[in-house]
């Protein structure tokens, strides 16, 4: 369940910090991608070279880099965050969590993130029980963030009762079994990613260069926010996202059969793939043999995949078209969304560097029905389809 998850954690100044080396350890075992956050006083307890050698990640410990003036933005890493953790969490961080004291890049973080974060509380037991602390617990769990109870036993105060911080196994355990009460928890949400193939014989084929990134990635984030996800994906050499029911289909036609079969049951579609306009009219048997001249081929258009979910959507379901434009961007992606019905189009520009087909990160304008745009940044994917989520679950809302 952790695999490829982004996982933030952050540690506070506690000797439990000792033990949060095991998990990051535990957590790139499990293939998460891990950023660790340290407070002032974790640096007295683990070094931020080691944190960043078994993370693998740099380390990030204060609001400016003061060797390159840089800027450690709390913003972008609360958003890259599929899940913050922050253990071992001191009486201090607590009450600071609680009462929004955000003196720290830690804090900040917190307070920025729009994932779901897990605390693992460690301190002397008197300190643990005190009203106090059995306050900002309370206030914490409140506000939907996860308790990792403490257990009893030995205490580097030499007492022993209730205070130790969970065991880094016992921790994962919670972080893979939780599911979660997301955004889009209880919704049936239909994705379609990457290309299709028009066969022409039994070993060529007309495509398209893209890579279904986009489309995996919202489909992943989907199931990260709760939803029930299936993906109707053409064909890709990316992974396929675990626990996600995945369609593979090779043809436009395929692709619209998988479509409206899995929309039926949709609550929200987002329809990312690129899919053919066109296939060919004869596709032969055999292998089309070179002539001398020219060869022709005779291509008829395919099923409007979207076009046609449109025609059939129920008021209860919320349709996302994407729109790939080179000229009159805004214009042609709003007739786009109108004709098809769409209640939101995702404008991809092939103008903007770095964006669109094939690449790693993009940038879009998202037009909704209620005439609003929201325009990101040049993000990588996986960001970008957080940012379409969130405008979606405010518009489904
Ligand atoms: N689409 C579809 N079925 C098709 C063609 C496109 O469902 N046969 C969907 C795409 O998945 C996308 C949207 O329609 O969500 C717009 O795709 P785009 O390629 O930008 O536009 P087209 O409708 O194909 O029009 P044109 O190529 O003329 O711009």
């Amino acid at each position: 369940m952790l695999k490829g998850k982004n996982i933030l954690l952050g540690i506070t100044g506690s000797i439990a910090a000792y033990k949060s080396l095991f998990l990051i350890r535990l957590l790139v075992k499990e293939g998460a991608n891990v950023k660790v956050l340290l407070t002032p006083s974790a640096k007295e307890f683990v070094t931020p070279l080691t944190v960043s050698t078994l993370s693998q990640n740099p380390v990030y410990a204060d609001f400016y880099n003061l060797e390159t003036g840089e800027w450690n933005s709390h913003v972008e890493l609360g958003l890259w965050a599929d899940m913050m953790l922050i253990a071992p969490v001191t009486a201090s961080t607590l009450s600071k969590m609680a009462y929004g004291a955000a003196d720290n890049l830690l804090i900040t973080t917190y307070l920025s993130a729009r994932c779901p974060v897990f605390f693992a509380p460690a301190m002397d037991l008197d300190m643990y029980k005190h009203p106090s602390t059995i306050a900002n617990i309370s206030s914490l769990e409140r506000f939907g963030n996860i308790f990792i109870k403490p257990t009893s036993g030995d205490l580097a105060s030499g007492l022993v009762g209730e205070g130790r911080m969970a065991e880094p196994e016992e921790i994962i355990d919670i972080l893979r079994k939780y599911k979660n009460s997301g955004a889009l928890s209880g919704k049936k949400v239909m994705v379609s990613a990457g290309p299709t193939y028009e066969k022409l014989d039994p070993v060529r084929f007309i495509g398209n260069f893209s890579s279904g990134l986009m489309g995996i990635e919202l489909a992943k984030e989907a199931e990260a926010l709760g939803a029930e996800v299936t993906l109707v994906c053409g064909p890709t050499h990316l992974e396929m996202p675990e626990h996600i029911q995945v369609i593979s289909v090779v043809s436009a036609e395929e692709m619209a059969k998988a479509c409206f079969e899995h929309y039926k049951e949709a609550d929200i579609a987002i329809m990312a793939a690129a899919v053919a306009d066109y296939t060919v009219k004869e596709k032969s048997n055999t292998k089309i043999k070179k002539k001398a001249n020219s060869l022709s081929l005779t291509l008829i258009p395919t099923t409007d995949i979207l076009f046609e979910m449109g025609k059939r959507k129920k008021n209860n379901q919320f349709l996302v078209g994407f729109a790939l434009e080179t000229e009159n961007e805004l214009e042609n992606a709003e007739k786009k969304r109108i004709e098809k019905n769409a209640d939101m189009i995702v404008l991809n520009s092939l103008n903007t560097p770095g964006a669109g087909f094939s690449k790693p990160t993009n940038q879009v304008v998202m037009l909704t029905k209620n005439g609003e745009q929201v325009s990101t940044q040049l993000k990588n994917k996986k960001e970008i389809a957080k940012e379409i989520w969130q405008t979606v679950v405010n518009l489904v809302k």
